[in-house]
């Protein structure tokens, strides 16, 4: 048999995610222990990730200070049903 680095790559990232909390489907923005894999694991990790949470950080911090009455529409958001790209 044909061996596929990235679909077994791909595959063990998948496994990582399902497993990597307890209570995956939860949206909890205070969770203290999170270190999350939103930008992979392994030999192709995100190189971008530092200016991608710098980026992130700058962008909500000016949304909130420029709209502080911003409230979520829905108070029960619900889960895209994607299987590699989670979302709101
Ligand atoms: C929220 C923003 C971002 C997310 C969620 C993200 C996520 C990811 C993920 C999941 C991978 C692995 C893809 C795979 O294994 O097939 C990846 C790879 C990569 N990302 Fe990002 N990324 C982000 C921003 C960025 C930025 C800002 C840059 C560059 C300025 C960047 C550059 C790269 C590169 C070059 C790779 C390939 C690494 C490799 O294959 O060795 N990313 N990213």
């Amino acid at each position: 048999m044909r061996y596929d680095h990235a679909t077994d790559e791909k595959q063990r990232i998948r496994k990582l995610v399902a497993t990597r909390f307890a209570d995956p489907d939860k949206l909890d923005i205070a969770r203290r222990d999170n270190v999350h894999l939103s930008f992979a694991a392994g030999p192709h990790r995100c190189i971008g990730e530092v200016l991608a949470k710098v980026e992130g950080r700058i962008a909500f911090e000016t949304i909130l200070r420029r709209m502080p009455k911003l409230t979520l529409a829905d108070r029960n958001p619900k889960w895209r049903p994607a299987m590699s790209l989670r979302g709101l």
